[in-house]
């Protein structure tokens, strides 16, 4: 039984991640670690609420006490870290929670790890870090970071602590750094969520600038197979790309749901740029495809399909979101926080 600590794990990808894992492997036990806060939601985790090697606790990764109190009870071996304040427009209006947990955050999870002598330590991580390509080029494991949000200056620096400690204590430590996720259970701020709820609620699409920026997209079950097998196989001090290849501008991706969602155009409104907008961005993955042997499994025509399916499906958990009601659920669950 490998015992480990996910953090962040009630977010997007982290509820992803650990509900596919327990379906499909008993030899994990999994302590979920979560704040909770706007963007964690307990009610993604129904599928793994009931099961024995699942347990929740209701805490912050800079919180070094509860950390080494957690690594003592529950004997953790293994820290998977997707805790984040991961949403760059909420980085532009206020950067100090996005140094304090995923730069703080990150150092008290190492040192906690280093203490206790953990056997890996996987590092969750984005191509954000290396900053904006140009027309052409792709990021490669080596390419110099450079980030430009606060967001992704925040979750740099915590990549370069998290080589610091391999290099000055040799941690067991690996990096994934990902391209953009879309699919099931994603907090409608981001771009795909939030163009397709606005779509079905017949509210203004606000496409920033000229809508001609770039992002390269992946499923989020694709990408969490990048992650277990970089846990599993990945080599101590390596990053490894994540990206299946699918490079879209934002302008395509809204008039896809618009389409899928039969609807028109005249919902598009084109607003004011995002401040410090990254043009383009696109991963080479052959590292993680020639090493590890991965490769994603989901076609984007296909997937985003399947997605925007799930939002239509799951009405209820989307208003949950937008009423609020989502944060009572841990009341029910546990008891009055
Ligand atoms: P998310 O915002 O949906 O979820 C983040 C989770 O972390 C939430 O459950 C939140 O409650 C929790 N959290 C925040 N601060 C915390 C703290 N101080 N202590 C404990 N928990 C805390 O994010 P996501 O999209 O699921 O991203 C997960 C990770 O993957 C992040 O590290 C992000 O940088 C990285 N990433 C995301 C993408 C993407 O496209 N979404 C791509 C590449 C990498
Ligand atoms: O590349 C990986 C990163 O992808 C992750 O590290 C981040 O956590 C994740 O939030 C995401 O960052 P982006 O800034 O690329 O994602 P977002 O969904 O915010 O925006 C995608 C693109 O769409 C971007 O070019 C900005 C644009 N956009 C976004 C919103 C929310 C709009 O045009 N209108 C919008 O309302």
């Amino acid at each position: 039984m490998k015992r480990i600590l996910v953090t962040g794990g009630a977010g997007f990808i982290g509820a992803n991640f650990i509900n596919n894992i327990l379906n499909k492997r008993d030899d994990v036990e999994i302590v979920n670690l979560d704040k909770l806060t706007y963007a964690g939601n307990l009610e993604n985790l129904k599928p793994s609420e009931d099961k024995k090697n699942y347990h929740f606790v209701n805490g912050d990764i800079t919180n070094s006490e509860l950390i080494n109190y957690l690594f003592q009870k529950y004997k953790i071996e293994y820290v998977i870290n997707f805790a984040a304040e991961s949403h760059v427009d909420r980085s532009i209006l206020g950067s100090q929670i996005f140094y304090h947990t995923n730069v703080i955050g990150t150092n008290v999870l190492l040192e906690a790890s280093r203490r206790f002598d953990v056997k890996k330590f996987l590092q969750v991580s984005t191509d954000e870090v290396y900053g904006s390509l140009g027309p052409t080029g792709l990021f490669r494991e080596d390419t110099p970071l450079s980030p430009n949000s606060p967001y992704s200056s925040s979750k740099a620096a915590a990549d370069m602590m998290v080589n610091a400690f391999y290099h000055t204590y040799g941690m067991p430590v690996v990096t994934t750094r990902c391209s953009n996720n879309y699919g099931p259970l994603q907090f409608p701020e981001k771009l795909i969520p939030l163009m397709t709820l606005n779509v079905l609620s017949g509210k203004k699409l606000p496409v920033y600038g000229d809508g001609l920026n770039v992002r390269d997209w992946i499923y989020v079950i694709d990408h969490n197979e990048a992650v277990e097998l970089v846990f599993e196989n990945g080599r101590e001090g390596e990053v490894y790309n994540i990206g299946a290849s699918q490079e879209m501008t934002n302008i395509e991706i809204v008039k896809l749901i618009l389409n899928a969602l039969g609807k028109t155009e005249d919902l598009i409104e084109y607003v004011k740029d995002r401040p410090g907008h990254d043009r383009r961005y696109a991963i080479d993955s052959s590292k993680i495809q020639n090493e590890l042997g991965w490769k994603p499994k989901f076609k984007f025509e296909e997937a985003i399909q399947k997605t925007i399916t799930w939002y239509l499906e799951n009405k209820n958990w989307w208003e949950r979101i937008l009423s609020g009601e989502y944060q009572k659920y841990y009341n029910n669950l546990y008891g009055n926080r």
